[in-house]
C-alpha cells in the first residue's frame, strides 16, 4: 500500500492530500498567490476542493487572523443576496426593523469567497465591481459609504467567458477578478492522487467510528480506475460508506459497489465459499456468495422485502442450527446473537427441530 503523503499548507486547519504533478502545481501557485492582495478565481469541476483551496488561500496570507466568508452566490435566493452582501440600515425597506452588517463588511480586513460567481446577478455584478474599485460599500438605505479592506477570491464550475458572450457575466468584472485564474484537476486526471486520498478518508473515518478497516491493494486499484465524475467529495463520502458498510476488517473489491467495479465482473472478485484458494475472511466469503445466489434484481412489479428478508434470514437458521445438532446455545454464538433473540426468532419464523 502507498504511504500517504499529507500535505499541509496549514497545520492548524486542514491537510490538503496530494501529490500529482497536477495538484503540486496548484500548491505551488496557493504558496506565491497567497501573500498578495489580488483577486485570485478558482475553476474546477464540483467537488475538486475549491473551497479548501480558497481557505489555504486565506490562511496562508497575512490575513489569516481575520475572517474568511464564504458567500454561495447560487445558494441564496437572488432577491436576498443584495441584503446578505451589502446589509441595511434600519427601516430601508418594510421588515428591517434593524440595521444589519453584510457579508462584504463582515469580512473587513478578511476573506471574502463568492462560490459560483457566475450566478451573481447582473445588478449586483455592478455593485461588487464598485465595491473592487472604490474599497467601500453603501448598506441599502445608507446615506454614506462604509469602507471595507477585503480579499476577493471566487470560485466557479463553469466557463464564464461563454457567460460574458451571452451577456450574463460583466466582461470588467471579469477581468477584475481573474488576475490570478488557478485551475483544480478532476480526479479522473490526477490518479495518482487516488491512493492518497483513499487512505487518508479512511484514517478520518475510522477515527470518528472507532473503526480500523483497512482496504486491500486490489481495492485500490479499482478505485483508481474509476471516473469519479463527483471527484473528491465523490470519494470521500464512498469510503465513509465502505467503513460503515463492509464486512470483515479489509475493504476489498467484493465489497464495493458494480457502478465503481465497471466493466471488471463481479466474478473475478468474488470466490466462493468452498474455493480454498481464496483470501478474505469466511465472512466476506459468505457475504460475497449470498450476493450472488440472491442478486436476482427487481422486477418491474416489485418485490415483497419483508417476505424475501424472512425467507433469507430463515435459510441462515435453519443451517446454523444444522451445523450445530440443533444446539441453540452454539447456533446463537455462530449467528453473533443472543441465545434469546435466536429463540425468539426461531418461534417467529416457525422453525422446528424435524428430527
Ligand atoms: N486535496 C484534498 N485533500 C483532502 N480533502 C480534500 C481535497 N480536496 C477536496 N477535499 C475535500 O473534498 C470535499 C469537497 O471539497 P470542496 O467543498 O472544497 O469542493 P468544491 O470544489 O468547492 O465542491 P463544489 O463545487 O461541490 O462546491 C471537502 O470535504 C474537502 O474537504
Ligand atoms: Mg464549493
Amino acid at each position: 500500500m502507498l504511504p500517504v503523503m499529507k500535505i499541509k499548507l496549514d497545520t492548524d486547519s486542514f491537510s490538503i492530500i496530494g501529490e500529482s504533478p497536477q495538484i503540486r502545481e496548484v500548491f505551488d501557485i496557493v504558496g506565491r498567490a497567497a501573500g498578495s492582495q489580488s483577486t485570485v478565481m478558482i475553476y474546477g469541476e464540483s467537488g475538486t476542493g475549491k473551497e479548501l483551496i480558497a481557505r489555504a488561500l486565506h490562511l496562508n496570507s497575512p490575513r489569516k487572523s481575520k475572517p474568511f466568508v464564504a458567500v454561495n452566490c447560487a445558494a441564496i435566493p437572488h432577491d436576498l443576496l443584495e441584503s446578505e452582501l451589502f446589509g441595511y440600515e434600519k427601516g430601508a425597506f418594510t421588515g428591517a426593523v434593524n440595521a444589519r452588517m453584510g457579508r462584504i463588511e463582515l469580512a473587513n480586513q478578511g476573506t471574502i469567497f463568492f462560490d459560483e460567481i457566475g450566478d451573481m446577478p447582473p445588478a449586483l455584478q455592478v455593485k461588487l465591481l464598485r465595491v473592487l474599485a472604490e474599497r467601500e460599500i453603501d448598506r441599502i438605505g445608507s446615506v454614506k459609504s462604509t469602507p471595507v479592506d477585503i480579499r476577493v477570491i471566487t470560485a466557479t464550475h463553469r466557463n464564464l467567458e461563454t457567460a460574458i458572450e451571452e451577456g450574463r457575466f460583466r466582461e470588467d468584472l471579469y477581468y477584475r477578478l481573474n488576475i490570478i485564474p488557478l485551475t483544480l484537476p478532476p480526479l479522473r486526471d490526477r490518479k495518482t492522487d487516488i491512493p492518497l486520498l483513499v487512505n487518508y478518508f479512511l484514517t478520518q473515518f475510522n477515527n470518528g467510528t472507532g473503526s480500523s478497516k483497512t482496504i486491500s491493494d486490489e481495492a485500490i486499484n479499482v478505485l483508481v480506475n474509476y471516473s469519479w465524475p463527483g471527484n473528491i467529495r465523490e470519494l470521500a463520502n464512498f469510503v465513509e460508506r465502505m467503513v460503515v458498510l463492509s464486512i470483515g476488517s479489509t475493504i476489498t473489491p467484493r465489497d464495493l459497489p458494480d457502478k465503481v467495479l465497471g466493466e471488471v465482473p463481479r466474478e473475478k472478485w468474488a470466490p466462493l465459499a468452498n474455493d480454498s484458494e481464496s483470501e478474505g475472511n469466511p465472512a466476506q466469503i459468505l457475504q460475497q456468495s449470498l450476493k450472488q445466489s440472491f442478486h436476482v434484481g427487481i422486477p418491474d412489479e416489485g418485490i415483497n422485502l419483508k417476505k424475501l428478508v424472512e425467507g433469507f434470514e430463515k435459510e441462515l437458521l435453519i443451517e446454523a442450527l444444522e451445523k450445530t445438532g440443533w444446539v441453540k446455545n452454539k447456533a446463537a454464538t455462530l449467528l453473533s446473537l443472543n441465545r434469546t433473540t435466536l429463540v425468539e426468532k426461531l418461534k417467529k419464523l416457525k422453525i422446528t427441530n424435524p428430527s
